[in-house]
């Protein structure tokens, strides 16, 4: 079965209302405003739309968050069983501070082939590469790096690799500086981050480093399209982090998880700009329109590109 393609519209639809009722909060300083916002446009539209979903990754769990939390179900009920992953403002600071990158996202499955994240950190790989054993979060940073590099005729030294600054990054980061790998260090929004390595253009070779564990579902949707490699391995440190992992039937907590097991079958992934970013450009306002710029990705049908939109606001 396919997710038809009908539905790259509606999906976009959703990501980019979202990332237009945050974007009129962008620069006042209040993430949690600018998140609701998108929440609340988010769910909203996906209640309208002909589907028969069940959120997988969403704001947490139903005791911390009660909209799109975990579990809840959404849309008509008339349609399809679909599996959604959702973050409606990915890079919380980026909008509350107007910062470029800023983003409003969402993938989908067909029911039970998207990955049930808790909220946890994820350590995670990615470069575009097609064969297995490339890279793998088993390997050390030189191992990974002198397989890419061998893989790709470039010298370490020419490589690229993007990492969240985090203090956690150190050693890595050490590492890859001993390498002579260029790092080019981002301050939030790895969704993003993983992607760049999608295309060229970007000037990343590999992604690696511990982030959001939901946002390395998201990535992994648009990855597989573009058929590129990735690992996650979650992190559960608090004995609150292992309860909620067993509630949610993870027996192995210290899994590494490929790609295919974190999304298979057919998927869509949506990412609007809120603000200009690396991907795409955020809203723009002219006059009573609004124009919007969506990151979408559509497996089986290996749709790949960025619709642009002008609506009425
Ligand atoms: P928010 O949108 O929730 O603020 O997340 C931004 C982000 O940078 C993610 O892209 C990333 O996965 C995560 O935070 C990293 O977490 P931390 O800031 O704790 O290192």
């Amino acid at each position: 079965m396919t997710i038809d393609q009908k539905y790259i519209d509606k999906f976009v639809n959703v990501t980019s209302k979202a990332a237009l009722a945050s974007f009129h909060l962008v620069g006042k300083k209040d993430k949690i405003a600018a998140d609701k916002a998108a929440v609340d446009s988010m769910r909203s539209e996906l209640n309208h739309l002909n589907i028969k979903g069940e959120i997988v990754i969403g704001e947490g769990e139903l005791d911390e968050a009660p909209m799109l939390y975990i579990g809840e179900k959404i849309g008509t009920k008339n349609g399809p069983d679909i599996d959604i992953a959702v973050d409606p403002l990915e890079g919380t600071n980026f909008a509350a501070y107007n910062l470029p990158g800023a983003l409003s996202v969402i993938a989908i499955a067909e029911k039970n082939n998207l990955f049930k994240a808790p909220e946890t950190y994820m350590e995670k790989i990615s470069a575009n590469v097609h064969e297995k054993e490339v890279i793998d979060l088993d390997y050390s940073i030189k191992k990974n790096i002198y397989n890419l590099s061998e893989y790709l005729n470039k010298k370490p030294e020419h490589l690229t690799a993007c990492i969240l600054d985090r203090p956690r990054h150190n050693s890595i980061i050490e590492e890859l500086n001993n390498l002579k790998v260029k790092i080019k260090l981002i301050t939030d929004g790895d969704v993003s981050g993983a992607l760049l390595v999608t295309d060229k253009k970007y000037k990343v070779d590999i992604f690696l480093g511990i982030g959001g564990g939901p946002e390395g579902v998201l990535a992994a949707t648009a990855l597989d399209t573009y058929k590129c490699a990735f690992q996650g391995r979650f992190l559960f440190n608090t004995e609150e982090d292992k309860n909620r992992a067993s509630k949610m039937g993870i027996k192995n907590l210290k899994k590494k998880y490929e790609l295919d097991e974190i999304v298979s079958g057919d998927s869509i992934f949506c990412a609007t700009g809120i603000t200009s970013g690396e991907l795409v450009n955020g809203i723009e306002i002219r006059g009573n329109d609004f124009i919007s710029e969506t990151l979408v990705t559509h497996k089986s049908s290996g749709f790949k590109k960025i619709i642009k939109k002008i609506e009425k606001i």
